[in-house]
Order: structure tokens, then sequence, then C-alpha cells
């Protein structure tokens, strides 16, 4: 995207249960200190996946770090989308953030597979993005921005 990027970074590996604890308890997981990064940008855009139709927990920090300062923000995700497009995102931004989002793209894996036979879990959990396919993506996210 020829854009700076700021890594998010978790102390500990990832794994499901640790996504069920943060549903369940509605926690902010621990991350790297980026809010000095952040100062240095008007606008941002969140990458993350989606998990149980929330935007990936480790984002929490920094919605609470941009809250109600006058950023612009925009969100992109690629997710499975077993079940169609998240309808929550924007909901959550503005909620989390107090900011409501310039755009807000949910790619899903479910599209850019053959429909016929209809992907099951484990294809869209086991899926790798092709670097020809990335680009592809990429321009698509630039051309909706
Ligand atoms: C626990 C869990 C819950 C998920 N929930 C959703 C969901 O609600 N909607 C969706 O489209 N994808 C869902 N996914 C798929 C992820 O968004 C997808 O695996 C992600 O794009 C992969 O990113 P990663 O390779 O960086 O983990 C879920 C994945 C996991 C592991």
């Amino acid at each position: 995207m020829q854009a700076d990027y700021i890594e998010l970074k978790e102390r500990r590996k990832r794994r499901v249960l640790t996504i069920l604890l943060d549903m369940v308890f509605n926690r902010t997981p621990k991350i790297n200190d980026i809010r000095k990064q952040l100062e240095n940008y008007d606008y941002l855009l969140l990458v993350a996946p989606v998990w149980f139709g929330k935007i990936g927990t480790p984002l929490r920090t920094v919605f609470q770090t941009i809250k109600n300062t006058n950023k612009q923000i925009s969100l992109t995700t690629l997710s499975a989308g077993a079940d169609g497009i998240n309808p929550n995102l924007e909901k959550e931004i503005i909620k989390r953030a107090g900011i409501k989002p310039k755009t807000v793209i949910n790619l899903l894996i479910s599209d850019l597979l053959p429909k016929n036979p209809k992907p099951n879990f484990k294809v869209l959990d086991n899926y790798k993005i092709s670097e020809i396919k990335a680009d592809t993506i990429v321009d698509k996210i630039i051309n909706q921005l």
C-alpha cells in the first residue's frame, strides 16, 4: 500500500481460548506501546481479523488510545465469511473509539473461493492468501477508501 504501518504485538501466543476469554470478559489484551507512534498520524487504516463477529481484540487498545480524538479512521478486514458479512463492525468502532469510521471494508475469504461446493469451516480456516491475490485485494481496498 506504500503506507507506513504500525504492527500490534502481543506477548503471548494467541489461541482460540484466548479469543473466547476476551469475548466473555470483554477484555482488552495487552499489546506493545504504540501511543507515541499513533500521534504522528491523522488518518489510520486499521487492519484486523474478525472473531465471533467482533473486531480482533488487540485493536481495542488502539480504540481506547484514539477515543474522541479528531483522527480519521477506516477499517479493513479479511475474514472467513462462513455466514456472510459481519454487520456490526462500524457500530463496534463507534462504541469503542467514539469515532464514525470513514470506510469499513469486510472482505471475505468465502468470496475468494469457488461457490460450488460451498467452502466449509476447515477450508476457510486453512486458506492462505497468495501474493497475487494480496495485490488484487490491496487494489480493491485502495479503491474503496
Ligand atoms: C475463533 C475465531 C472466530 C472467528 N469468527 C469469525 C467471524 O465471526 N466472522 C468471520 O467472517 N470470520 C471469523 N473467523 C475467521 C477469521 O476472521 C479469519 O481466520 C482471519 O481472517 C484470519 O486471519 P489470521 O490468519 O491473521 O488469523 C474466526 C476465526 C477464529 C479463529
